[in-house]
């Protein structure tokens, strides 16, 4: 008897809720092609739970989660709920962060793929990126900058000012090196581990100890770099890069920058995992208030999303990799959502991209 795998599904805000049925789709279209079942169970997080429960992770969400087999995230936030005070009560830091710290979803793995129908749409030279792009993220997630406390606002010598603090334990680094390590054991055998040891303490002891667990990988090459040269190093010579292990706060602002080689935030997906759930899938993006309720979002982050789902929750790679060829099908039959498209393609809404999709994956050969 197959198994069915439970999946929460946390739409969330803006466009998320435009988004998240576009993955469903595609997760239904590769379950009937192998076998595979799932049991979809909605809840609230983010903004929609607050102006429903006046929490952002709901007690009733986190249980959900936590009793899933893989949680299927859209985003959440928007301008509405940007002035909650204290911070803990707002969508990104009360609803996602304790669901990524409660699921121990401590290592965020997110691959940049260009694929050959979109390297028009890279903001890179096509000399650069010719014969293809493959990087992947590994993001330390639950740590770091955007959790230690102290994280508040205080008077101090008569003047207001605000406190965040960086804090890393060797154990929090270690698990995320072994995480980095074997996902390039697994590819180009090449790791480049950024921090700012010039400047910052954390990023010192991040180095000592990425350099210490290296050394039980010895078939890996090493590299340590600096955050602000990997940043300029991504739009030079991008190819350089084969696995990119950062904190919390570079593995956010780097991902951002490397989706544009991809041709846009809309195309990166994500998985968030950990050693004791079967994990987080979020596309990289945001919930682009500007644009929500319309139908434009693109929702290929959301569609690769999935086909992380399927190879990390339910251990599916076939399908996976269906879901991919399905995209690149779509794109290259000349279709985007209008943040891809450039003239002559076919602009199609939210909605019909993940229809295309989902029909590709039922047209597939097995
Ligand atoms: C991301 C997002 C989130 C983060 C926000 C929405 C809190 O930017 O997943 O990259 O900073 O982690
Ligand atoms: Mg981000």
């Amino acid at each position: 008897m197959s198994k069915t795998y439970k999946i929460a599904v946390l739409p969330g805000d803006g466009i998320g809720v435009e988004i998240v049925p576009q993955g469903i789709k595609a997760l239904d279209a590769v379950g009937a092609k192998l076998g595979l079942h799932f049991e979809y169970n909605e809840a609230l997080i983010g903004g929609a739970a607050i102006d429903a429960t006046g929490k952002a992770l709901p007690d009733e969400t986190l249980q959900m989660a936590l009793a899933s087999d893989a949680v299927f995230f859209g985003a959440v936030g928007g301008p509405k709920w940007d002035s909650l005070q204290p911070a803990s009560r707002r969508p990104e830091t009360g609803g996602l962060f304790p669901l990524r710290k409660a699921l121990k979803a401590y290592a965020n793995l997110r691959p940049v793929v260009v694929f050959d129908a979109l390297t028009s749409a890279s903001c890179l030279k096509q000399e650069a990126i010719d014969g293809g792009l493959d990087i992947l993220f590994v993001r330390e997630l639950t740590g770091g900058i955007y959790f230690g406390q102290p994280k508040e606002r205080r008077e101090i010598n008569g003047e207001h000012v605000a406190i965040d603090t960086c804090v890393y334990s060797v154990s929090e680094i270690e698990r995320i090196s072994h995480m980095a390590f074997k996902q390039a054991a697994r590819r180009r055998g090449r790791v480049h581990s950024v921090d700012k040891a010039n400047v910052m303490e954390t990023s010192r002891l991040w180095r000592e100890v990425v350099t210490e667990v290296g050394k039980r990988y010895p078939d890996i090459e090493l590299t340590h770099i600096l955050a602000d040269n990997c940043g300029m190093q991504l739009l030079r010579n991008p190819r350089q890069f084969d696995v990119i292990l950062a904190d919390n706060l570079f593995g956010d602002l780097l991902t951002d920058e490397a989706s544009m080689l991809a041709g846009s935030l809309g195309m990166l997906p994500s998985a968030s995992i950990g050693d004791e759930h079967g994990g987080l899938y979020e596309p990289i993006h945001g919930s682009a208030p500007d644009i929500a309720g319309r139908d434009i979002a693109n929702p290929i982050a959301t569609i690769l999303t999935a086909a992380m789902l399927l190879r990390y929750a339910c251990d599916c790679p076939d399908g996976s990799v269906m879901v991919r060829n399905a995209v690149e099908a779509v794109l290259n039959e000349g279709c985007r959502t209008g943040d891809i498209a450039s003239s002559g393609d076919k602009v199609v809404s939210c909605n019909e991209m993940g229809d295309l999709i989902a029909q590709a994956i039922t047209n597939s050969e097995l």
